[in-house]
């Protein structure tokens, strides 16, 4: 596990383990904002898990971050995915400047849209048309809409344990507690937050993922009702579980079957698992797309792709827009960002291949030399690896069968030696394309020291 710049990784981990770690500040900026902002940030994902607080984090630049303290990470967490060229990108922030200077917003069409929507089509080979928002949630919400209108039917369907953003139709059986979530092949509707009217629930389906028996039954019984079928194509908010087979293939027949229309939601695997997504990736095209996170690299920005039929019903029927979609300053951040992406055929997917599978095999021997039971898994660009004795995961169910307080605890070791990712076991880490071999090798030694530690103390 020798690093390639003669650095050697284990006197990293050592050096990194004496040093004087203090998070007074985050602690006492905690406590501050909590008195005005519920629950201390504008959004639960950065304050949930992290027990007793999360880190405030002032700085990036490439792969290291730095928290309020001046405590220096390297950065495993990258917004949860939007920052795939890594922090403060030099290229980007001047083309940011560069633009900034003309101002930042007129309400008006702007010549970066035909731009970036040209690029996005040299990415995205598999659909007729695009249109931009600002938000992962304003595009699967916007494409569940233009479904709906597509096919004159209300219901979605939607997989336990998937993600896609917060809106009212998204937020059914993210999570799904075990005693209350209903049969394995026909899982319970359930809302993930109050305030969802029930009618609202009424139009939403839940089926297992990875599982044809579940949706071939279900559209039995519901496939005329049912517009659309939304899926993430590879799951990334329960761990990271691909689909096994043929499955997204046998989905896209079954969804043609019965005129639904098939929505990938490629929030996280999109400009990551390949330039294409997932649907490059397995082959496999859906009738609309949904696009954000690593499109922007950490400036809102997100799409909507799709099959020009569906698409051109924006406009002649439905409705569609707001203030800050495709924003000039976001749409220069995401050309320069793709333009990086691209550049000698795309290359970038290779480092990024490469890094992410070097990290898992990490895991996997760690494993091996210590005996541990844990599971890894990875698509280019987007890995997870959790504690437990299950030699497969295959859906939700399955992926909460792990022991979360141990994945917790390494966690917090893990930022005290300096390398920081999020402390819920379900959450994955994505990898950019500005970490390096040194970065993974950093991390599999201090990953492996604390898991030793860990034990020690249990
Ligand atoms: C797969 C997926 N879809 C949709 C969303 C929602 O995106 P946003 O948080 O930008 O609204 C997310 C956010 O993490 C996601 O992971």
């Amino acid at each position: 596990m020798d690093s390639e710049n003669g650095t050697d990784p284990r006197v990293v981990g050592i050096q990194q383990k004496a040093r004087k770690y203090d998070t007074k500040r985050s602690m006492n900026l905690f406590k501050k904002t909590k008195r005005i902002i519920p629950t201390g940030a504008s959004s639960l994902m950065r304050t949930s898990s992290w027990d007793p607080y999360p880190l405030y984090i002032n700085k990036g630049k490439g792969t290291r971050i730095w928290d309020a303290d001046g405590n220096e990470y390297t950065d495993f967490l990258m917004a949860f995915g939007p920052v795939i060229n890594g922090h403060a990108n030099d290229k980007i922030n001047a083309a940011v400047r560069k633009f900034l200077r003309n101002g930042s917003i007129f309400g008006a069409p702007n010549e970066l849209e035909y731009k970036l929507a040209r690029e996005f089509k040299k990415f995205v080979t598999t659909q007729d048309m695009v249109i931009f928002s600002l938000s992962g949630s304003d595009a699967t919400f916007n494409a569940l809409r233009i479904a709906r209108a597509a096919t004159g039917k209300d219901m979605i369907l939607k997989f336990e344990g998937h993600y896609h953003g917060l809106h009212d139709y998204a937020a059914v059986s993210v999570e799904a507690p075990a005693p209350i979530s209903g049969l394995r092949w026909f899982p319970k509707s359930l809302p993930y937050s109050a305030g969802i009217p029930p009618s609202v629930m009424d139009t939403v389906v839940v089926a297992s993922w990875n599982d044809l028996e579940s949706l071939t039954k279900i559209l039995r019984i519901r496939g005329n009702e049912i517009a659309a079928i939304i899926m993430e194509p590879v799951m990334a908010n329960s761990t990271v579980i691909s689909p096994e087979g043929d499955y997204l293939k046998a989905v896209r027949e079954l969804a043609d079957e019965y005129n639904i229309l098939l929505v990938f939601d490629e929030v996280i695997t999109g400009f990551r698992v390949s330039e294409g997504g997932a649907q490059k990736l397995y082959g496999v095209t859906p009738d609309l797309s949904a696009w954000a996170k690593a499109l922007g690299n950490g400036y809102p920005i997100s799409a909507i792709a799709g099959k020009k039929e569906y698409m051109e019903l924006i406009g002649n029927g439905v409705g569609y827009g707001g203030t800050y979609y495709a924003s000039p300053l976001s749409m220069a951040a995401s050309l320069a960002n793709l333009k990086l992406l691209e550049a000698d055929d795309f290359a970038a997917y290779s480092h990024l291949g490469r890094i992410t599978r070097r990290m898992a095999r990490g895991i996997e021997d760690i494993a091996d030399n210590l005996n541990e039971n844990i599971w890894v898994n990875y698509e280019t660009g987007v890995l997870a690896f959790v504690f437990t004795e299950q030699k497969k995961i295959r859906n939700y169910r399955e992926s909460v069968n792990m022991d979360w307080n141990k994945y917790k605890a390494i966690q917090q070791k893990m930022l005290q030696k300096g390398f920081y990712y999020h402390p819920d076991g379900a959450e994955r880490l994505p990898p950019s394309v500005a970490h390096t071999e040194d970065d993974v090798d950093r991390f599999l030694v201090a990953l492996e020291e604390s898991i030793k530690e860990y034990n020690k103390e249990n």
